[in-house]
């Protein structure tokens, strides 16, 4: 049989979780408080109350989770680390028995023929450092450095692909501007401060890993969603060009050697009203830009950014239209994959990329029949995968795909009701099924296309 969209010999097909997301545990085997557990707990923060304390219990079912992933055919899984585990108070004494939990899961991956993808840091910070000022403070950034001398001198010699930070953009704008996520701040000279400090320690720990993990490949995970301005109009057009310099270029600019972007430096300087960037040392462009063997992209959606001013003082007034969205509310729109794939291949020379994340919401459960008809999700990805094939034709380096998420998960401020896994779980039981998606996928890894 031959496939439509073939996918080049040695693609590497995957799914991805984050710590916080599915572990549970909250409280066990010596582990500290994250900041997502003092957020959840906090009244108010998270959809319905939902909390991460016990979610998908896989820090006690991660074997039944590995013979899931072997059972789809997973050939990576890309999870992050819990950092508290490690360090419970962010730095100084180390917690044996979560450095033993993650080797546990690696020997399980590694024997069941299943690549581990490793994130240093998938948003839950120690408590502890959060109350010495967390991610606006230089010395996080230091700790961050011990963290990552700890968990790579003891899991480097059987991982070999790292990064660092999960979605920086998001750590410093949701959690320190917008302050819907954790630490819930809402500040602009801290979200400044937070973007600095978490570019600074991704590069300061690069040459870490090089060092524990002889072999291995590092780099970080960005998300870049695909922006339009909603009409021609010149503020449609500046809105769009700043949300950009905010969210994308704020991080692969620097991380690229370009220093921040003029257009949202000034935005946020004059929004503080004062020296924003003098967090900036002599010495950490140079760090931040430490060469990367991949750059992981998080791609869902299309942004139509349209700008906040009264609508009579922004002409034309006919925007663009939304497609179909998903039950996040997140616009479809695969074309967008294709492209922010070639831009980050030929804006910015990436010698190798990763779909790091990639999927759909849907509540779609089982039927009388025990079975998960999730069509819609099926399709989602059906489309994502034809635009990313595309984009490899057109010479993007891409190596690899890892759906989000390998299972139903806690989807940070909207708890439980959101639900992107291919596998289904209950969480009154913690039975998962396999979603028809899985099945899919199943065959897509087999044929290496579809
Ligand atoms: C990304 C996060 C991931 C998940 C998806 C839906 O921003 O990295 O943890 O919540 O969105």
């Amino acid at each position: 049989m031959t496939n439509k969209f073939q996918f080049p010999k040695n693609f590497i097909w995957g799914a991805a979780t984050a710590s916080y997301q599915i572990e549970g545990a909250w409280q066990e085997d010596g582990k500290g408080e994250s900041i997502w557990d003092r957020f959840s707990h906090t009244p108010g923060k998270i959809l319905n109350g939902d909390t991460g304390d016990t979610a998908n219990d896989h820090y006690h079912r991660y074997g039944e989770d590995v013979a899931l992933m072997k059972e789809i055919g997973l050939q990576a899984y890309r999870f992050s680390i819990s950092w508290p585990r490690i360090l419970p108070l962010g730095r100084g004494q180390v917690n044996q028995a979560g450095l033993d939990f993650y080797s546990r899961l690696v020997d399980e991956l590694l024997g069941a023929g299943i690549t581990p993808f490793v994130t240093l840091y998938h948003w839950d910070l120690p408590q502890a450092l959060q109350d010495e000022g967390g991610w606006p403070q230089r010395s996080t950034a230091e700790a961050f450095v011990e963290y990552t001398e700890a968990i790579t001198a003891h899991l480097g010699d059987r991982v070999k692909n790292w990064m660092t930070h999960n979605e920086p953009a998001v750590a410093a704008i949701l959690g320190h501007l917008e302050g819907n996520h954790a630490p819930g701040v809402k500040n602009v000279v801290q979200t400044v401060r937070a973007a600095h400090h978490l570019l600074l320690s991704h590069g300061w720990a690069m040459p870490v890993i090089c060092r524990n993990s002889p072999g291995a490949e590092a780099g970080i995970v960005l998300n870049v969603n695909h922006s339009i301005p909603a009409s021609p109009s010149k503020v449609d057009r500046d809105a769009c060009r700043l949300g950009d310099g905010m969210w994308v270029r704020w991080f692969l600019d620097p991380l690229h050697g370009r220093q921040y972007p003029a257009d949202a430096a000034a935005y946020y300087q004059q929004e503080a009203g004062k020296d924003v960037m003098d967090v900036v040392q002599p010495g950490d462009f140079e760090a931040i830009a430490a060469p990367m063997d991949f750059v992981g992209l998080n791609y869902y959606l299309r942004q139509i950014v349209r700008a906040e001013v009264p609508e009579e003082e922004n002409l034309p007034v006919t925007v663009e239209t939304q497609g179909e969205r998903t039950e996040m509310d997140w616009e479809i729109y695969p074309e967008g994959l294709y492209y922010t794939l070639s831009r980050l291949r030929y804006e910015y020379q990436i010698p190798k990329l990763y779909v790091t994340e990639n999927g759909a919401s849907y509540s779609t459960g089982p039927d009388a029949d025990g079975r998960v008809r999730d069509v819609k999700r099926t399709q989602y990805l059906r489309d994502h995968f034809a635009a990313a094939q595309r984009a490899i034709e057109a010479g993007v380096p891409l190596a690899g795909y890892f759906v989000w998420s390998l299972m139903d998960n806690f989807e940070w401020g909207y708890g439980y009701s959101q639900r992107f896994g291919i596998i289904w779980n209950d969480y009154e039981t913690q039975q998962r099924i396999l979603k028809d998606s899985a099945l899919w996928y199943q065959g897509v890894i087999k044929n290496n296309g579809f």
